[in-house]
């Protein structure tokens, strides 16, 4: 007998119809074949279902089975089509009836039974949604991912047994309630607040400008001074998230897996800080069915890279398209896969190898052949992509210790404030414009619309420009820069003073 059960796999972002088709023959060897899947994958597959199909109580029939996915040209590893392919076995040989009007079946199965977290059901929902499949069969543990589509019934399945008995009829599996996406959005609390930092006036300041036009940070300083401490703040003085980002983040942490079990829509701010080990794919992003990498995980969030120098030449390159681009597009034999990659770039650097470099308590221990191969790293291309360079030195001990009242400082809801209203103005500004969302997306001949300097802050710029030998594209960074710290004050005008501090952040460690 013949059983046509549909799933899903996904190419880039998009899901994509899958047909399982599974043939139970009495007649001919008995076996078990798979095509039009890589033959790894088949392997696994075989073992996990024909096991959780035995311990759950169902026969797996000696016969010649076939399964086959179709279309054959998708690339389909991965272990989502465990339960189809089991759904189609047992009805193919008899032992449950499926359901008449269309429904995904989507699942790895353990072998007990019992249905694993499974990546993608997000997207599922999403094809189910397009597609106007009614019903959608999935893993209970990432069933939620599913509960914010609107229109569809999504069921949250514990085992292969407790589908069975839900088909037959003997024991209904409740449909998941769906959920509102407004109600889920709202406030979420920062990880770490910028009231519990000391000192860093100035550090936190340019924070604020970054937060507010998308801007990008490279942070220079001994080991404690707070760099990693700054970085983890970022988030909570960020915007929420709103409902179109937050679709577009969860589609990305619900392919990569990113999703913990009974959690729904992204809302938090992505922050991400992949060590400098982390290999280019997992950074850019790649592999044979392209996933996305931690670029694209900290998509419309925070990119942290610590011990910037540490990373790889090939990854420090690879960075610079999505820097550019706010994307980063990966080909293949197969096609081309662009993912979304829109972050904001927090690098941070110990001065030298060993931290100390300047530091008037410690001595540094670096040669000096260590210390110019380590500030060759930071500078050409990358270093050119990045608009704020600040010096963060070590805060004193004492005053460390002795500042125990953070209720003077500035707390992130306070910042956020600003960061909002800033943000605000850019929104209105860019209405309309594809693509511009914050000062940081320009092209160029946006600059020349929305980014005019006064003429004396053109006189400044254009001084700082020849004096310091800046680049073309540091210029245009650093009008970019003026403009957000235009807008911070509601000024209309690019003045001198605004340009006056967005260069502080730029030469300061270059020269
Ligand atoms: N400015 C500061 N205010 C409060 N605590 C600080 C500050 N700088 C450093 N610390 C303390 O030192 C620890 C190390 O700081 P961290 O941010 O990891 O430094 P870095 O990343 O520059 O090496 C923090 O967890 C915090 O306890
Ligand atoms: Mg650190
Ligand atoms: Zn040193």
């Amino acid at each position: 007998m013949l059983a046509k059960v549909f799933s899903a796999s996904n190419y880039g972002l998009k899901a994509i119809d899958i047909e399982v088709e599974v043939n139970v023959a009495e007649k001919g060897f008995p076996g078990f074949g798979m095509v039009g899947m890589a033959s790894k994958a088949v392997e696994e597959a075989r073992e996990r279902v024909r096991t959780a199909i035995n311990n759950s109580g169902f026969e797996f029939p000696v016969a010649k089975i076939t399964v086959n996915l179709a279309p054959a040209d998708l690339p389909k590893e991965g272990s989502r089509y465990d339960l189809p392919i089991a759904m189609g076995i047992l009805e193919a040989s008899g032992q449950v009836e499926l359901p008449s009007e269309k429904s995904y079946f989507y699942g790895e199965l353990s072998l007990d039974g019992g249905l694993r977290h499974t990546k993608g059901v997000f997207l599922l929902a999403v094809l189910a949604k397009e597609k106007r499949v009614k019903n959608i069969f999935v893993p209970r543990l990432c069933a939620n991912e599913a509960s914010v589509i609107q229109g569809i019934n999504v069921y949250p399945v514990d085992s292969l047994k407790s589908l069975v008995s839900h088909l037959k009829g003997n024991r209904k599996i409740d449909k998941l309630l769906t959920v509102k996406r407004q109600e889920l959005m709202g406030q979420i609390r920062p990880e770490f607040d910028f009231s519990e930092i000391v000192g860093q006036e100035q550090a936190k300041r340019a924070m604020e400008i970054v937060a507010t036009g998308g801007h990008n940070i490279f942070l220079m300083g001994p080991p404690g001074s707070g760099k990693t401490m700054l970085s983890r703040a970022m988030p909570g003085i960020m915007p929420d998230l709103s409902e179109k980002e937050s679709l577009e983040v969860t589609k990305i942490f619900s392919i990569t897996g990113n999703i913990p079990a009974g959690a729904s829509l992204v809302r938090k701010r992505p922050f991400r800080s992949p060590h400098h080990t982390t290999s280019m794919v997992g950074l850019i992003g790649g592999s044979s069915n392209p996933k996305p990498g931690e670029v694209s995980l900290a998509h419309r969030g925070v990119l942290f890279l610590d011990e910037f120098p540490e990373f790889s030449r090939g990854s420090l390159e690879a960075l610079r398209q999505p820097l550019e681009d706010g994307r980063v597009t990966i080909s293949r034999a197969s096609g081309t896969v662009t993912f979304p990659a829109n972050f904001i770039l927090v690098a941070a650097a110990n001065p030298c190898p060993c931290g100390f470099m300047g530091d008037p308590k410690h001595e540094c221990k670096c040669s000096i052949y260590q210390i110019n191969r380590y500030q060759k790293k930071l500078s050409g291309p990358i270093m050119d992509r990045i608009d704020l360079h600040l010096n963060v030195p070590a805060v004193d001990v004492n005053k460390l210790m002795a500042d125990k009242n953070s209720r003077q400082r500035e707390k992130s809801a306070d910042i956020k404030k600003r960061v909002v209203a800033g943000r605000k103005i850019q929104q209105k500004r860019f209405d309309g414009i594809d693509g511009v969302f914050c000062n940081a997306d320009m092209k160029n001949r946006h600059i020349k619309k929305f980014a005019m300097l006064s003429p004396k802050a053109n006189l400044l710029l254009k001084q700082a420009v020849n004096k310091y030998a800046l680049s073309t594209r540091t210029y245009f960074r650093l009008i970019k820069v003026s403009r957000t710290i235009a807008d911070l004050e509601a000024s209309l005008d690019i003045k001198d003073r605004h340009v006056a501090e967005a260069l502080q952040y730029r030469i300061r460690l270059d020269n």
